[in-house]
């Protein structure tokens, strides 16, 4: 399918170099834009102008919460190209969060050529500053003016970039977290392994909870017991103990995060033994009380790797390296980020180039 491509005539100001972007707060000048109908598939794929979408105030995604996204970024890299990381493990989630949200499968190659295509149009809002990116959501709402609760027959698929910076304004400053035990985010069965809007909404007052008390994020416990460990608002956990690194399994009520995915590689590639299994809070909190979990940290493509200094667990204060950011936490930070900017060897072919910048 080709991509038709209307470009804006009004283009916007830029960010000036070294403005404070913040996350997702600026727009580039284009989108891409795909639609569906039952019988016609997707169709129209095209790349317009950023602007304002016209929706039925019935449409089903409004009341019933049919939506699903995506996050990824491309980056500025050393060389002077354009840099995307693991694309096609994006798409290959969203056609997962499709399925589970009862929404048509995209063609993951024609996404590609849309993001590809889109990034490259609008390749000078990609920020040349240390540790920004553009910020690729792409994103499906079900449109139908219907108020019956059914899935849609018609969606809109649509990819915006948003020049940004770190996602905690703490950037690297290992952030402090509260462990959630009244509120669940998901339960096995549910709707935790996709990435849908309703996921976020349900978590949104243990959020503002945990911030009232000073804490960045919340912590999220299995739906069923609340012992298990599962992983933050924004990224999957990952604890350094003694001769191993634990991250929470994978088993219906997680997101699989491509970070956590690229961490256990890398984490592999270095000889560490890495264990995808459950994990309680009672075991870490009791390793930590040993003085055997020398760190904790949170992977994300917002969030990138992000140094866990402290944990708050009822009464309890999990303390981690001294609330000081890890040697591993480091490297693999180092690591991930070298490679997503071009700076260092990419051995697992991850960074994709897009175009020169
Ligand atoms: N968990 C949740 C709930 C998230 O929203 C994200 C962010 O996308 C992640 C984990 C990390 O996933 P990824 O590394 O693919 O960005
Ligand atoms: C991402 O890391 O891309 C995310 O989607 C996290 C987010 C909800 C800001």
């Amino acid at each position: 399918m080709k991509i038709r491509v209307g470009l804006t005539k009004t283009p916007k100001a830029k960010p000036a170099p070294g403005q404070k972007l913040g996350f997702g707060r600026i727009f580039s000048d284009h989108m891409f834009v795909m639609n569906y109908k039952t019988g016609k598939g997707w169709h129209n794929p095209r790349i317009v102008p950023y602007g304002e979408l016209s929706l039925s105030p019935a449409a089903l995604c409004l009341h019933y919460g049919q939506t699903v996204f995506e996050g990824m970024k491309a980056y500025y890299g050393q060389q002077g190209d354009i840099l995307l990381f693991r694309p096609d493990e994006n798409f290959a989630r969203l056609n997962r969060s499709n399925q589970r949200m009862a929404i048509p499968p995209i063609d993951e190659e024609l996404c590609i050529q849309g993001v590809k295509k889109l990034v490259e149009i609008d390749k000078d809002w990609v920020p040349r500053q240390d540790g920004a990116s553009l910020y690729i959501r792409p994103f499906i709402i079900s449109t139908d003016p219907i108020l019956g609760v059914h899935p849609g027959d018609e969606y809109l698929f649509i990819i915006i970039t948003s020049p940004s910076g770190a996602y905690y304004e703490s950037g690297l400053e290992p952030v402090k977290i509260y462990v959630e035990s009244k509120y669940v985010r998901a339960v096995r069965g549910g709707t935790g392994m996709a990435k849908t809007g309703g996921n976020y909404a349900a978590s949104l007052l243990a959020q503002d909870e945990a911030h009232q008390q000073s804490y960045s994020q919340v912590l999220w416990l299995d739906g069923v017991e609340q012992k298990y460990i599962e992983e933050v608002g924004a990224m999957n956990v990952f604890f350094v103990l003694d001769g191993e690194v634990v991250t929470p399994e994978l088993h219906g009520s997680i997101l699989p995060g491509i970070t956590r995915k690229s961490s256990i590689q890398l984490l592999r590639d270095w000889g560490f033994k890495v264990s995808e299994r459950r994990i309680t809070i009672q075991e870490l909190d009791e390793a930590n009380d040993r003085g055997q979990v020398l760190e904790a940290f949170g992977t994300g493509t917002a969030a990138v790797i992000s140094p866990i200094g402290e944990l708050k667990w009822g009464e309890k204060q999990m303390v981690f390296n001294h609330g000081k950011i890890g040697a591993l936490t480091q490297q693999l930070y180092d690591t991930l980020t070298g490679i997503q900017y071009g700076r260092l060897p990419d051995p697992h072919g991850w960074s994709v180039a897009v175009c020169k910048g």
